[in-house]
């Protein structure tokens, strides 16, 4: 109930009459000002004029579910599962895939002890940043997920976008960066046999509203509100977000990495470029020269030879 006349408010874009709230939602108009009053108490700040109605003007920055479920539109944050801490949003999430989260499932936390980053670093996660997993299960061989945490940085990259106006640009294979500093990653973890993937959590944390960092990642760490000068509303970054992690799932699913090569390939700064690539096997030095149509990075070596690697730790070299 309170949902409908959330999303009837933010609707409206400017006043909506109780009577319309009333009709459209299908209670008396002093239910209509009962709920608003909840609502005001919950954060929101809406204005009532006793002869235009309601008008909605600031939703809080809160990840709770009555904030932010109002504003989802697709299937993704369905179910939503929202803690005030946990230790990492991931470890949650692959708990609940095992016993059989749906896909579209989200968890997300407004601090985590344990956050986790790639090559099992550890995430800074203090309050005020965005932190969330999302359970997916793709009808597809393990082999081909590979490129999957590409799309979903793009998507990350593209809902910060729409919501700030800021350019993030990418780093291979999914850091997302805002001038030259890293603002958001993915983790991704994948439970699977030989032929088939049983689910993938895709583990998304951004650095929204805080602006100071541990020393050690201080000088490559930054937050959007660090760049754009003031605090963004998470719950609105969150759907925008989720809309286009879920668009591009979509297509992904569909179609593979091909239809997203071009635009991903914009947002890199990497092609053309020496590089020193560490990967599971070692550290291989080379011209970044392509990223081929399953996302991988084709390195062209000192000897003339290419080859093509699926993930790893890329460096531009000077010079
Ligand atoms: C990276 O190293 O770039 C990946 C960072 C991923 C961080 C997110 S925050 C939500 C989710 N829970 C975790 O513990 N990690 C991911």
């Amino acid at each position: 109930m309170r949902e409908r006349l959330i999303r009837a408010l933010m609707e409206a874009q400017g006043f909506v009459s109780g009577a319309r709230m009333s009709a459209d939602v299908g209670i008396s108009r002093g239910a209509v000002w009962k709920h608003i009053q909840a609502l005001r108490q919950g954060g929101f700040a809406i204005d009532a004029s006793p002869r235009k109605g309601y008008r909605l003007l600031e939703i809080p920055d809160a990840l709770n579910a009555a904030v932010v479920t109002p504003l989802l539109a697709g299937g993704f944050g369905k179910p939503y599962h929202y803690r005030r801490s946990l230790k990492s949003t991931n470890d949650t999430a692959k708990t609940l895939a095992h016993a059989g989260a749906p896909e579209g499932t989200v968890v997300v936390a407004e601090e985590q002890t344990g956050g986790r980053g790639r090559r099992g670093r550890f995430w800074y996660s203090p309050p005020g940043g965005l932190w969330f997993s999302l359970i997916l299960h793709p009808k597809i061989p393990p082999a081909e997920v590979n490129s999957l945490s590409l799309v979903l940085s793009l998507a990350v990259a593209e809902g910060l976008e729409r919501l700030t106006g800021a350019r993030p640009s990418l780093k291979w294979p999914n850091d997302v960066l805002l001038r030259g500093r890293k603002v958001g990653g993915i983790l991704t973890e994948i439970s699977s046999e030989a032929d088939q993937v049983h689910f993938v959590v895709a583990g998304i944390g951004v650095n929204v509203n805080f602006t100071s960092f541990p020393p050690d990642i201080e000088p490559t760490a930054t937050s959007l509100q660090a760049q754009t000068g003031g605090a963004v509303c998470r719950p609105r970054l969150f759907s925008a977000v989720l809309v286009s992690l879920e668009d591009n799932y979509r297509l992904w699913c569909e179609k593979g990495f091909p239809p997203f090569r071009k635009a991903y390939k914009e947002r890199i700064d990497l092609l053309g470029k020496r590089v020193s690539a560490a990967n599971p096997t070692g550290t291989l030095n080379g011209l970044a020269w392509d990223i081929d149509g399953d996302g991988r990075l084709v390195l062209r070596l000192p000897n003339g030879e290419e080859t093509r690697l699926s993930t790893g730790e890329v460096t531009v070299r000077e010079g």
